[in-house]
């Protein structure tokens, strides 16, 4: 194959989504290795089917790990599907191990790496998503933004060749999941929702699963926010663990199973707020018109914030409020796949 794509979690499914189709379109072959890090019929099938991405010729189902084991399982797999393929070139998305191991893996195999989402940064080395992020960073040749800070970013890091403001893919995903929605979720119906009287949460960030006083603080917070809207709130895996390891029973909080894209997307159009350790959510909320209040110490999606969409939970009010023009067109999934070809014609 000409490009081999490395996915594991669920938010690379919903980058991957549009960038794929656009790779197929643009005469490209590309081949999927599925490390197996989400691995739930929800958190991982369902993106698959709704978002129609090809069917990974590899599934590694490499899961359930500490950093060490997972990471490390992961470069092994990868080098040997990697050497048994000799692509052109390896994509990666985001910051998660799976992106880490497939950026490390193919680096050096001398294999050129792409990033889809790259020069992202909260300044937080406590994250793991940001040790993620920089090491993918420093072994990619192709380096695709999705806005002008994180081209400073990488600047900031003497990261400048192979660097490309492209706009956001996950903003593409979101225009086709609107539209597709439309007629197929019955979400509002199912959980009986009125629109625009409810908000929408999700937590699984380390940072606020992994210390119970931390986790205890967020799960005040929203039981805080539920007693002027209800909440409703689809439970990420690690999240649902320490509920059920703690035993607490969050007041005014509808807790449901992780839901599909399509659903998600029509709850969020609706919702009145969102509240969001989520990265992508973030900027969710944002396409969709709706305010979002970020329960982290500090964002990569500064945007959001200077344009008055987002706040971070320590700040009590919004910036004036603004359109964000850097996220792109919608477009930015094509003039990725037209970069990709134009290096590989090269
Ligand atoms: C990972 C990423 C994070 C990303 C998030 C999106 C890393 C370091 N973190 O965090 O950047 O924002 O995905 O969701 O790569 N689990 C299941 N079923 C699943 C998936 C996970 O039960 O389908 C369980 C795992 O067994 C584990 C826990 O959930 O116990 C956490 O999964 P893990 O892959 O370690 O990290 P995430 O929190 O999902």
């Amino acid at each position: 194959p000409q490009i081999f794509t490395v996915l594991g979690a669920r938010p690379q499914f919903i980058k991957a989504a549009p960038v794929s189709r656009a790779i197929a379109e643009a005469g490209m072959t590309e081949v999927i290795a599925h490390t197996g890090q989400h691995f739930d019929a929800l958190m991982s099938d369902v993106f698959f089917e709704e978002l129609a991405i090809p069917k990974p010729a590899y599934n590694l189902e490499i899961n359930s790990l500490g950093h060490g084991a997972m990471t490390g399982r992961m470069l092994e797999k990868l080098e040997a599907a990697m050497l048994a393929e000799k692509p052109a070139m390896v994509l990666v998305y985001g910051d998660t191990n799976s992106t880490v191991a497939g950026a490390l893996a193919a680096s050096k195999l001398h294999i050129p790496v792409a990033h889809v989402e790259a020069g992202l940064r909260s300044f937080n080395r406590r994250m793991p998503e940001e040790i993620n992020r920089v090491i993918t960073d420093h072994v990619s040749a192709f380096l695709f933004c999705p806005t002008q800070t994180a081209v400073r970013n990488l600047k900031n890091e003497g990261i400048v060749n192979g660097v490309h403001a492209t706009g956001d893919v996950m903003f593409d995903t979101t225009i086709a999941a609107v539209a597709r929605a439309k007629g197929r979720s019955t979400i509002l119906d199912d959980l009986k929702l009125t629109p625009k009287q409810y908000s929408v949460a999700t937590i699984h960030r380390a940072e606020n699963t992994d210390d119970p006083a931390r986790f205890a603080r967020v799960v005040a917070w929203l039981e805080d926010a539920a007693r002027s809207t209800p909440i409703v709130m689809p439970v990420h895996p690690r999240t649902r663990k320490l509920l059920s390891q703690s035993g607490v029973v969050p007041a005014g909080l509808t807790l449901i199973d992780p839901i599909g894209y399509l659903d998600m997307a029509s709850l969020i159009n609706q919702s009145a707020a969102v509240f969001t350790d989520s990265g992508g959510l973030q900027k969710e909320a944002y396409f969709h018109g709706v305010p979002c209040v970020t329960l982290r110490d500090e964002t990569e999606w500064v945007e959001t914030v200077e344009a008055g969409w987002n706040r971070l939970w320590t700040v009590p009010d919004y910036a004036p409020r603004r359109d964000i023009p850097d996220y792109g067109d919608g477009k930015a999934s094509e003039l990725i796949a037209s970069l990709i070809r134009a290096a590989l014609e090269a």
